[in-house]
């Protein structure tokens, strides 16, 4: 039997034999198409390979791809765990060839590798052409001796294999496997051919031709060859199973989730397993691919698969959060083919704790809502939008899953009424937000690209140039001139200023004619391309069609370089230190501080801060040159550029190289290799000194830094050491000797703080004066002890009139406290075998009507109130003891 693993390592193996380069696979975010949600062929990769815009150093290639198909065209997310080969991620096997062989020697490759490779029985083998493609079935009679009735010819679609509306395409002709009998099922182009009996487990594709738009094709500079084996589908060939589920690596996902919940995959808890199993793989490669749970984009379709996942962990019955657990079951199965997996285990587990761990606080009470919604529901009924829409609104369920919870009652939902609800929301949210104009101010700056292009922009080789005005925009509409004291927009053919993108900010600075003089605040850059300065005109009169010369603030754009370059190093240190899971997540690069996010799970120690810190210093005194090259998006991530997921790139990059590694796998290598479009120092001892401010959280799983470089560090540095030694000349003491210092006086404080208290309350309790119980006295034959303390604290009036009550041993006991603002604080204390007779909360009332407050409150054995009038503390206790006499 061969295993998953054997079977990868079979294919690439074979085809490297066979002069193929083994290509890595690429990652599941697509880097050179924007187009695509997720990469889903082996062929997207070489996409600009095949219609010769790119080139490589070899021209045929074997890849074993990861795959997911969830979202966007091609969606299989809802069939998952419900039919026997349906997964949202997968692994694509392929080999390619641009320009190199063609139809030939990719059926003779594959003939070989099925049949003596993986000893499949030729007989049960059968093959399907496109119609028009007589040359293949010609080729598959002569290399495989297959007869006519085993080369099937498909008219339709099925056989034109296409990438998408646009790209490589081309016929192609797919390899079937008879299962036998005793399965459903009949021949590909037959009215049965849905049956499971006839598998296909292959496609080869003839790429001859490049749609560039809907009916237009191109001849490809080449022809080539792209084919694509699903390696799960082989899988249960080679095992002998019908189903993806029951091969090797997904029976140990599924014996993992069996033993994490302490349940058994039968009956309805077979569906769940297969459901986590699957889903469990396309959340892990997402994550290790820069996709972090979210509500939009690709980062809302892994939070539908994470969240569908934990659905049926609950289902099974896990009461906490354990998907995560489940993680070291298919690192275990496939961290060896995909060192990814490896690298991200820990921002993979973290990430599914975290997103587990929220959704369970809505899940329950989303279900139960849930089920009294469908308690009255039958087969084949609907369930109303709105509460389909409230579930997902409220509770955080994705309409997908909600479909999927009903799925087996034969519940549908009502889509449109649930798009209602949605559209109803919105609508409410646009009449909720005034409008600000926005809109027209944005249409403005593409009328502007389409009439005069983008803008040139200079600023990476200098700070002055000279340009032409090309239009002058107010309030978002376009006007001939301005003159002193205006506020206005200027846009120009070409410009140093560095308009603000990539979290650098824009530059400021001067714009100056032979007329005018213009402060530039800030530049920004719009509608695709529009580099717009706003500016103040100075003096004088600016127009359409000046000449103006363009200066940048020199200071400011030299600490925005390094602060820029600075995140750079700060980019490596922390991946270096805390590991490659660290991804960039967003920075604000200013003139004064730069701010940096990444992905990582937890706080960073402030061990781990200094080792940071460090690092980044190491390089700023190797003082190395700072290099840029422009390059194509590939080459530069083929050279270990750290490029933003999910970020558009050109066709054209700029890859911006600094230092030397020092350290493990980086050392004598490029240190920081990055994409990037920001300005930068041209040596690294040009940032001086970079210095970490702090680190806080931002959001869940994202961490930011915040640090200083240059002038601003050191002036920092600089700040707290002369506050060092400020302390050190106060206390009297040597700067190393501060922080014990400190330690001990605030030790010490407390204690006299505590002795204070204590002194207090025994002054006022012996009355203001030294010796005994002069203030008691006898009223109605109730030992009455009424008193005028200053000085001590309201907090501590109780504990003073406990201490009075002791003293007595039977009677009743008033302070009242004035403190400095003249206001009166009053407790009155009865002890116990008076309470009978008289209670503390009416006595206070008294005390409290003499200071001009209201009421007051306690219990019978002890009282508090307050009021404003502190002049009339005496009247108060008199008013305590009138109230005793009765
Ligand atoms: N690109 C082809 C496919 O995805 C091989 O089927």
């Amino acid at each position: 039997m061969s295993g998953v693993n054997e079977i990868r390592s079979t294919f690439l193996d074979y085809f490297r034999k066979n002069g193929h380069e083994i290509v890595p696979s690429s990652p599941l975010v697509p880097r050179n198409d924007p187009t695509l949600m997720f990469t889903n062929a082996g062929m997207v990769q070489f996409k600009n390979v095949f219609t010769g815009l790119e080139s490589r150093s070899y021209s045929t290639a074997t890849t074993a791809q990861k795959v997911v198909r969830a979202g966007g065209k091609h969606n299989d997310l809802d069939n998952v765990g419900y039919t026997a080969r349906h997964l949202t991620f997968f692994e694509m096997l392929g080999n390619f060839s641009f320009g190199d062989y063609f139809k030939e020697r990719a059926i003779e490759l594959a003939w070989t590798l099925v049949t003596k490779g993986f000893d499949l029985p030729k007989d049960r083998l059968l093959v399907t052409v496109y119609s028009e493609d007589e040359e293949a079935a010609v080729l598959w009679r002569k290399i495989a001796g297959l007869s006519d009735d085993r080369i099937i010819r498909i008219p339709t679609s099925d056989n034109f294999w296409q990438m998408g509306d646009t790209g490589p395409c081309g016929p192609c002709s797919e390899i079937f496997i008879d299962q036998g009998e005793h399965v459903w099922g009949g021949p590909p182009g037959s009215p049965e051919e849905d049956g499971d009996r006839f598998l296909e487990f292959w496609n080869l594709v003839f790429m001859q031709f490049d749609q560039t738009a809907p009916g237009e094709r191109s001849l490809l500079p080449r022809p080539s060859i792209d084919t694509g084996m699903g390696l799960e589908r082989m899988a249960c060939i080679l095992q002998g199973v019908q189903s993806v589920f029951e091969t090797d690596l997904f029976r140990t996902l599924i014996s993992a989730v069996e033993e994490t919940v302490g349940i058994k995959a039968e009956g309805e808890a077979a569906a769940s397993c297969r459901v986590i199993a699957d889903h469990l793989r396309s959340s892990a490669f997402l994550i290790a691919d820069g996709v972090l749970p979210s509500n939009e984009g690709r980062g809302y379709v892994l939070r539908r698969i994470m969240r569908r996942a934990m659905r049926h962990m609950q289902l099974l019955g896990a009461r906490e959060p354990l998907m995560w657990s489940l993680l070291p079951a298919l690192v275990g199965e496939m961290g060896r083919a995909y060192p990814e997996l490896v690298r991200a285990e820990a921002l993979i587990s973290e990430t599914l704790k975290l997103e587990e761990t929220r959704f369970r606080k809505t899940l329950e009470r989303g279900l139960s809502l849930l089920s009294d919604a469908t308690v009255t529901l039958k087969k084949g009924d609907m369930l109303d939008g709105e509460t389909a829409f409230k579930l997902y609104d409220t509770y955080g369920f994705p309409l997908d899953l909600t479909q999927d919870a009903l799925r087996a009652r034969d519940i549908n939902v009502d889509l449109s009424g649930f798009n209602d609800a949605m559209q109803r929301q919105k609508a409410e949210a646009r009449a909720n937000w005034s409008g600000s104009g926005d809109k027209a101010t944005e249409a403005v700056w593409f009328e502007l690209k389409e009439k005069h292009g983008a803008t040139e922009f200079l600023g990476y080789d200098t700070e002055a140039a000279e340009g032409v005005v090309q239009a002058i925009v107010r309030d978002g509409r376009t006007i001939d001139g301005a003159s002193a004291g205006d506020t206005v927009q200027i846009v120009v053919n070409q410009t140093p200023f560095y308009g603000e993108s990539g979290g650098q900010m824009g530059d400021t600075g001067v714009i100056a004619s032979d007329h005018a003089r213009l402060l530039v605040t800030d530049t920004q850059k719009k509608g695709e391309g529009v580099f717009v300065h706003s500016a103040v005109v100075e003096s004088g009169k600016l127009a359409v069609g000046d000449a103006v010369a363009l200066t940048v603030d020199h200071a400011r754009r030299a600490r925005l370089r390094a602060n820029h370059s600075a995140t750079h190093l700060l980019h490596e240190a922390l991946r270096e230190v805390l590991g490659t899971h660290v991804a960039q997540k967003g920075s604000l690069v200013a003139p004064e501080r730069l701010r940096f996010d990444v992905s990582h799970p937890k706080p960073m120690s402030a061990e781990e801060l200094r080792v940071i810190e460090d690092m980044a210093n190491e390089i700023i005194v190797q003082n190395a040159p700072v290099t840029t090259r422009l390059m194509t998006v590939d080459d530069a991530i083929a050279e270990g550029a750290m490029a933003l997921f999910g970020e558009k790139y050109g066709d054209e990059v700029r890859v911006v190289s600094m230092g030397t590694g020092l350290h493990g796998a980086k050392a004598n290598r490029p240190y920081s290799v990055e994409l990037c479009g920001g300005t930068h120092v041209s040596a690294t001892g040009e940032i001086g000194l970079v210095r970490i401010l702090s680190e806080s959280a931002v959001g869940s799983g994202v961490r930011r830094l915040e640090a200083l470089t240059g002038e601003a560090a050191r002036a920092y540095l600089a700040e707290q050491d002369e506050r060092v030694k400020a302390l050190a000349t106060t206390l009297k003491a040597q700067p190393g000797d501060v922080l014990a210092r400190v330690e001990a006086l605030v030790e010490e404080r407390r204690k006299l703080e505590r002795e204070l208290t204590e002194a207090k309350k025994k002054l006022a309790l012996s009355g203001g004066t030294a010796g005994g119980d002069e203030g008691v006295r006898e009223v109605a034959g109730v030992k009455y002890l009424g008193k005028v303390v200053t000085g001590v604290e309201p907090k501590d009036l109780k504990s003073l009139a406990d201490d009075g009550k002791k003293s007595l041993g039977s009677g009743i006991v008033t302070f009242v406290g004035v403190s400095a603002d003249g206001k009166a604080s009053a407790v009155v204390a009865v002890t116990d075998d008076l309470t009978g007779r008289y209670s503390a909360v009416d006595l206070v009332r008294r005390a409290s009507e003499a200071l001009g407050g209201k009421g007051g409150g306690g219990r019978p054995d002890m009282a508090q109130a307050g009021g404003p009038d502190g002049a009339r503390a005496g009247a108060a206790i008199e008013a305590v003891a009138g109230a005793i006499a009765g």
